[in-house]
């Protein structure tokens, strides 16, 4: 690897040309990291549905040609002037977050500038708060953005050339749908080297950001009731945290009833079918709980299931997550008097986790045998030109992650 350092890397990537068209292997540039960055050997990738959301055209802001890719398994190859806290051969999950907040943290992170630039992403006070807006001043310029310099790295330009010595986009921050990606350093979580990248991958987007809905943002506790509405990776690592929370009650709600098998396996205690129902599904799980349930998440991304988790969660005190993101200019409702009778309606990006502190953590549960996650992988592919292979599977709809190993 140490022969690489300091030059260009040529190397196989997918690159989406634009919305609505399958990935083209290309072979691609990836030029050296700059002062405070890190290129790393995009060893597995994991598809997530916000590369889809990008790539279907459902992103007003999606910029082309672009490497998408987000959730991946990274070793070091070098490093650029400054950076001290990973080093080559690390292991290292891309830090991002999904668009969901984009936008909010672009606007504000950049009147924060200097704070971000000088805190570290572990700072104690306020921490969540300050890590959205690392990441927003990440995603301002490595993502989608109305800021100038979108699409880049910090310092305004592409790490990445074609064949024709174009310059390609950058996606979240991340673009792991590459042999090869530059990430800055502040977007790398250091992990253990105990755990297969395949597993360690899952950390970087879906998986935790589930986990964190119920942990973080919702606090679900000891006895409590949950709903679910999706059953895709998210909404399944939701089950599992609940469970793993204490929750006496969990509702698994679905359209598709081959994901049941595996939520009752991660913890569910009831099934729904809601295309089947003859009424509200926010009806029927009000009649099964008499009041409702304490905390409902939504996990697939459709405003009228958004309205439905919020309209079932308990009068008086229930707390709703959205946790899906919504197809662009969608909006949500309900009648005020759903909140006024105390239900609260909320959301999350990545679950609430600081990546960079929290990512290795939940790998090393993982290690110890107490946060299983082999049953999220139900697809693999090798090869970087199989991502499109990934992304088929992935519409079939009985695919939770298919992991591309490069
Ligand atoms: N907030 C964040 O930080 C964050 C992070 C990762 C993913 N996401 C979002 O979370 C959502 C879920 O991701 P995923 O990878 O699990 O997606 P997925 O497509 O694998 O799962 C969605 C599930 O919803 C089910 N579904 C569809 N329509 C339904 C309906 N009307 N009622 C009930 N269930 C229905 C589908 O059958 C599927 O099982 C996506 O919108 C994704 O973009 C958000
Ligand atoms: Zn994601």
């Amino acid at each position: 690897m140490a022969s690489t350092e300091g030059k260009p890397i040529t190397c196989k990537a997918m690159v989406a040309r634009g919305p609505k068209q399958p990935l083209v292997a290309e072979t691609i540039t990836v030029g050296p990291p700059k002062a405070g960055e890190v290129r790393v050997k995009v060893i597995t990738n994991a598809l997530c549905h916000t590369d889809i959301y990008t790539l279907d055209g459902h992103d007003p802001e999606g910029l082309f040609p672009c490497i998408l890719g987000h959730e991946a398994g990274c070793i070091v190859e070098s490093v650029g002037e400054g950076v001290t806290s990973v080093k080559p051969g690390d292991h290292v999950i891309p830090c991002c977050e999904c668009n969901v907040h984009a936008y909010f943290m672009t606007a504000i992170a950049s009147s924060f500038l200097l704070q971000i630039l000088t805190s570290s992403c572990v700072c104690p006070r306020h921490c969540l708060f300050k890590s959205s807006l690392l990441l927003g001043f990440i995603l301002a310029f490595c993502f989608q953005t109305p800021l100038s310099g979108q699409g880049f790295m910090p310092d305004g330009t592409s790490r990445f050339t074609d064949q024709d010595g174009k310059p390609i986009f950058h996606f979240m921050g991340c673009s792991t749908m590459s042999e090869y990606t530059v990430l800055a350093e502040i977007s790398c979580a250091k992990i253990s080297k105990e755990l297969a990248l395949e597993k360690a991958c899952l950390f970087g987007c879906g998986v935790s950001t589930g986990l964190g809905a119920v942990w973080n943002t919702c606090k679900v506790e000891v006895d409590s009731s949950v709903a679910v509405f999706g059953l895709g990776a998210v909404g399944l690592a939701v089950i599992q945290g609940a469970k793993m929370a204490g929750a006496s009650r969990i509702i698994a709600v679905d359209i598709n009833p081959e994901k049941f098998a595996t939520a009752i396996e991660l913890g569910a205690t009831d099934c729904v079918d809601s295309s089947k129902l003859d009424k509200p599904v926010q009806q029927h799980i009000v009649e099964m709980t008499t009041w409702g349930v304490d905390y409902t998440f939504d996990c697939t991304g459709i405003t009228s299931v958004m309205r439905a988790a919020l309209e079932c969660s308990h009068r008086g005190w229930g707390v709703s997550c959205v946790i899906g993101v919504a197809a662009s200019g969608h909006e949500i409702s309900t009648r005020p008097f759903q909140l006024v009778t105390g239900r609260t309606w909320k959301g999350t990006a990545f679950g609430g986790f600081k990546s960079r502190r929290d990512v290795p953590k939940l790998v090393q549960r993982c290690i110890d045998g107490k946060l299983p996650v082999d049953h999220f992988i139900t697809h693999k592919f090798d090869g970087v030109e199989n991502t499109n292979a990934a992304i088929d599977a992935l519409h079939g709809g009985k695919c939770l992650r298919a992991v591309v190993k490069y």
